[in-house]
């Protein structure tokens, strides 16, 4: 048997690549997000600073309390921390800010710091920006202050 080119193959192969190429796009036309709207479409954000003093329930009692104004400005970095401008205790009191609770001087082997433990130097880990939005997947999550 000779070993040429297997022409019916390749044309097989192109045309099951190029309708399901097809099919893909028309997909795409239909994937919906979470958010309600196609991928690919932006949403228009609440913003997320609030009037001083409308600070957001906490939901449970070891909730790490909302932020109340914008966090996007803030670098955090290895070597930033530009939070700490404001919230670190030694000059809080300058910006009229809470200063971080001692749990945020507490090393991993519990001795206590005077700067910042590096286990709560990333602090949008725990905290986010409060806004009031809809659950993106309903939930039945009820705060204790609710229950
Ligand atoms: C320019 C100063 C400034 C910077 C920088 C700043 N904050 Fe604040 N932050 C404040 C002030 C002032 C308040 C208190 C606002 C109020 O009382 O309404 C506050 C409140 C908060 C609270 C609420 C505390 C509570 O007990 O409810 C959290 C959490 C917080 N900030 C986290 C952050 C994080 C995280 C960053 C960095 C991404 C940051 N802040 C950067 C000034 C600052
Ligand atoms: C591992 C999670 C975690 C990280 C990281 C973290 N926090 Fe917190 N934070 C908490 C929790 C939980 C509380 C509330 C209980 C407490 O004070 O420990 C809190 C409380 C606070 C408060 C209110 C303190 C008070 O006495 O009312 C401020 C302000 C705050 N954090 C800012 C920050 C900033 C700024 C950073 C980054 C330098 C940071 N946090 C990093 C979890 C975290």
């Amino acid at each position: 048997m000779k070993t040429g080119v297997p022409w019916k193959a390749i044309t097989i192969m192109a045309v099951m690549a190029i309708s399901g190429l097809t099919a893909l796009s028309a997909g795409a036309d239909e994937v919906q997000s979470l958010r309600g709207v196609q991928v690919d479409e932006p949403v228009v954000m609440e913003p997320t600073a609030r009037p001083k003093n409308e600070r957001m329930q906490r939901a449970y009692r070891q909730q790490p309390p909302l932020v109340p104004h914008k966090v996007a400005p803030y670098q955090i970095d290895l070597k930033v921390n530009q939070c700490l401008n404001c919230h670190d205790w030694s000059n809080a009191g300058d910006h009229n800010a809470p200063t971080l609770s001692m749990t945020h001087y507490t090393d991993r082997d519990g001795k206590q710091t005077d700067a910042v433990a590096g286990n709560r130097w990333f602090c949008t880990q725990c905290h986010v920006p409060q806004v009031n939005a809809e659950p993106l997947v309903e939930n039945e999550f009820k705060s204790s202050s609710e229950r």
